[in-house]
């Protein structure tokens, strides 16, 4: 798993041209302005998590300019190396940063920055038996406080997201497909009813600094990968 925290809002390719070869760069020229910052940093957390899992296992470790990573619509990233291989990538960003994870077997990744939900997201996003279990685990925390809340349900959110890019499907307009079964303070457990499949969606906390202005920003990750 690889993070990327850079401040490229001033130039957009600031850098990243190290990392991103010809037709990446075109790609990014071809996405809105406002979204190439986040594109860009999830595309060098990607290859440095390529990369580290090359290393990890022995492998030829191509330049991150070598590795093409492509994400068509509705589908999870993948990774092409020059010599044809092709390694599986999850991507997320958040607030000023991009997490990644690569993998052998799919992959699914989610990062939120911590930030209080608006009223009413609770009933939207959980069914109420997951809210039965969110409110349990308030409890069994001691600490029934709107930001221990808050921070319980951001990763039950997470873990659902994680969950919606290990299968591919993404969350939109599936959300009842994926169910919050149990929580532990370093995982939380989710059924994936299509596929009758059960995931341990491991989660943690991080605090990431943006120097203009100074700020101390948290964030939750949370990660999975299938064992198949
Ligand atoms: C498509 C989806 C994965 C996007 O999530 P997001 O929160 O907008 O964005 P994230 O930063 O977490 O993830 C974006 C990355 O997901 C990846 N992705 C997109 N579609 C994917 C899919 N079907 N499967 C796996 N990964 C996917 C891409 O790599 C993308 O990064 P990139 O554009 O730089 O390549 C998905 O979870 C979704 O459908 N979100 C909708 C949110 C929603 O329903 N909100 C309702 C609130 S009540």
């Amino acid at each position: 798993m690889w993070l990327s925290d850079l401040d490229i809002s001033q130039d957009p390719c600031g850098g990243a041209d190290l990392y991103l070869n010809w037709k990446e760069i075109d790609m990014l020229q071809a996405r809105a302005p406002r979204h190439r910052h986040h594109w860009v940093m999830g595309r060098i957390a990607a290859k440095d998590a390529v990369r580290h899992h090359l290393t990890h296992r022995g492998r030829e470790c191509p330049s991150p300019s070598e590795i093409t990573i492509t994400s068509e619509s509705g589908k999870p990233p993948i990774a092409a190396l020059p010599n044809g291989d092709k390694i599986r990538l999850s991507i997320a960003h958040s607030g000023h940063i991009a997490v990644a994870m690569s993998g052998d077997t799919a992959v699914g990744i989610d990062a939120e920055i911590l930030r209080e939900h608006a009223p009413g997201v609770e009933e939207l996003s959980l069914s109420a038996r997951e809210r039965r279990l969110l409110t349990a685990a308030a409890t069994r925390y001691s600490s029934q406080t709107r930001d221990s809340r808050c921070r319980l349900f951001l990763r039950f959110w997470a873990a659902k997201e994680a969950v919606a890019k290990v299968a591919g499907t993404g969350l939109a307009g599936r959300l009842s497909d994926l169910e919050i079964v149990n929580e532990h303070p370093d995982y939380i457990g989710v059924q994936h009813h299509p596929t009758q499949t059960h995931h341990r969606v491991h989660t943690f906390w991080l605090t990431s600094s943006t120097f203009f202005p100074p700020v101390n920003t948290e964030y939750v990750v949370a990660w999975t990968r299938c064992d198949r």
